[in-house]
């Protein structure tokens, strides 16, 4: 297959809800995407990835959509988006929407009409089921609440929600239904949209005859929330290839697919670089590491998936984004090493084969946040995580620990552009609190330094755009005996880049050959530190790209 702009380019992704607040009404909006789209532009990326945009009452953030053909109230107008769009492409941004299609809000129209009996059109274009006995019609668990099924009064059944009440899951064996998906998906194409990020794609296709699960109980109530069972189910490769053939395939896009529970043998069918499917995946393996993350551990993922994927199949690399905690406050240093290890983890993610994915203020090393109260966190996931732990016997002060450290509104504070009042983001109050640390870590400070974490990023996306060796250079992890260092070269036929990765606060020497030349370095976060032949002295959080051939 030929290259494709896909591979080449580096993805920013934009929470719209908390990027730049135009109306100031403490929301995000698009005419603040609109405004700050110069910013990126000026960071070099070549494609966006806004959340979802569309009209939605908002029980989940706008991954409960109303209408696909609306935006949503808080976000604007349809204008406001092809502006958006007309915008970005004149600087040569792509724009991907986040396609929300495993669930629809219980306001969709298609919602309200299914439930209002089986003989109308739409009876089956969600998962309805007569309970058993008194109970739901199995024991599964959902990732929002404690059970996935809701009994709808009006319909006399059960209805089947792997996320919260709000969002019951669309029945895709209906073949009507999967229609007005793809009309749904080629208008969006046809208004120059460059792509689409598939939310929760993998979990389309339901299981044979809904069996319970197995595992033992995830909630209180006895039921049991397992995603392997709802997720890679024999089938679905059947939708993506329908999906690829009528939508997809119509254009030049990027499709990618968030695929929780996909090995790299998903992979290589889902994400093929045959194309009849989908662009490329997010797998979940590298930051499923969070909780007990290690070098070896990464480098173990890593190496899995380029030896069953590597010419065959493409993924994103990322470590951030806004389900997951702040990458700086986890895998490197927030505190006495920010800026070095911001870069460390920078340096990674635009070296390691697949598409890096930056998320919006991982750009300037953005934190975690510390909340006090759980009603600080606006999230519908908090608060069912905050309540399965306290109903599990765990104290209020490990739930609240855990959330300060893994909840996912620690990446969704409002973007720190300025250190004016609410980091510049609205000039109203703003729906989420702003991280008190704004004063330090904003765009503006940063832009005007050249050694600043936002710098470090725009040299290394210019990198990738003048070097193919990063995009499509073998991989060889040649990591020596230490626990923290990892370290990899990437080698095409004319050069060979070396990587070097000091995952610690402590002064680190690596040994190498002394033929090589250590003088060429590419790029580093500390030009300061000195090597002599075949020794390399990595300062704490050290990162280095050595030009080895
Ligand atoms: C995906 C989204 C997440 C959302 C869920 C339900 O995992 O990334 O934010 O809550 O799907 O749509």
């Amino acid at each position: 297959m030929a290259n494709k702009w896909w591979q080449e380019t580096v993805v920013y992704q934009i929470y719209p809800r908390s990027f730049m607040d135009s109306g100031g009404d403490g929301i995000g909006d698009l005419k603040g995407v609109t405004q700050r789209l110069e910013y990126l532009h000026e960071l070099g990326v070549g494609a966006i990835w806004m959340n979802p945009i569309c009209d939605s009452p908002n029980d989940d953030n706008g991954y409960d959509i109303r209408d696909y053909t609306r935006i949503m109230r808080e976000y604007g107008s349809m204008d406001d988006f092809d502006a958006l769009v007309e915008k970005a492409h004149a600087l040569g941004i792509r724009v991907v929407m986040d396609m929300v299609i495993n669930h629809t809000s219980d306001e969709h129209a298609w919602f309200v009409e299914s439930r209002g009996g089986k003989d109308s059109p739409k009876h089956d274009f969600y998962i309805w089921r007569d309970g058993t006995g008194s109970g739901p019609p199995n024991n599964w668990g959902s990732f929002f609440s404690p059970s996935a099924w809701k009994y709808d009064e009006q319909r006399g059944q059960y209805y089947l929600h792997l996320f919260s009440e709000k969002q019951p899951d669309l029945n895709w064996e209906s073949p009507a239904l999967r229609g007005e998906i793809y009309d749904m998906m080629n208008w969006w194409r046809q208004k120059g949209v460059d792509g689409f990020r598939l939310d929760a794609i993998n979990a389309i296709k339901k299981p044979k005859g809904l069996p319970d699960s197995k595992e033992k109980p995830t909630y209180a109530l006895g039921t049991t929330l397992d995603p392997a069972l709802y997720m890679n189910n024999p089938g679905l490769e059947g939708f993506f290839r329908e999906m690829n053939r009528r939508v997809f395939s119509k254009g030049d896009m990027l499709t990618v697919g968030e695929c929780s529970q996909t090995t790299p043998a998903h992979a290589a069918k889902y994400a093929s670089l045959k194309g009849d499917m989908l662009s490329m995946l997010i797998h979940f393996d590298a930051v499923s590491l969070r909780d007990k993350w290690s070098v070896k551990a990464m480098r173990k993922v890593q190496q899995r998936w380029y030896d069953d994927t590597w010419g065959i199949a493409w993924a994103a690399q990322y470590l951030s984004n806004h389900d997951q905690p702040r990458q700086v406050s986890i895998y490197g240093d927030d505190g006495k090493y920010h800026q070095a290890s911001a870069k460390l983890l920078a340096t990674m993610l635009h070296t390691l084969p697949g598409t890096p994915f930056v998320y919006q203020g991982e750009e300037l090393g953005m934190t975690n946040i510390r909340m006090r109260r759980v009603n600080d966190y606006q999230d519908i996931s908090a608060h069912n995580d905050y309540h399965r732990m306290r109903g599990t016997g765990h104290s209020r002060r490990k739930a609240m620990a855990w959330l300060n450290r893994y909840g996912r509104d620690n990446a969704r504070t409002p973007m720190q552009w300025d250190n004016t009042a609410n980091a510049g983001f609205t000039t109203g109050a703003p729906w989420l609190k702003v991280n008190p640390n704004y004063q330090r870590i904003n765009a503006a400070q940063q832009i005007g330094d050249p050694d600043s974490v936002f710098n470090y990023y725009r040299k290394l996306i210019a990198l990738r755009k003048q070097h193919s060796v990063m995009i499509y250079g073998d991989y060889a992890d040649i990591s020596p005996g230490q626990k923290n260092v990892y370290m990899y070269t990437r080698s095409d036929d004319t050069q060979t880049w070396m990587v070097v990765l000091n995952f610690s606060g402590k002064r680190t020497v690596v040994r190498v050959a002394s033929d090589i030349d250590l003088s060429r370095v590419v790029l580093t976060n500390d030009a300061k530190a000195a090597h002599t032949a075949g020794r390399i002295v990595c300062p704490p959080w050290y990162a280095a790209i050595f030009k080895v051939r």
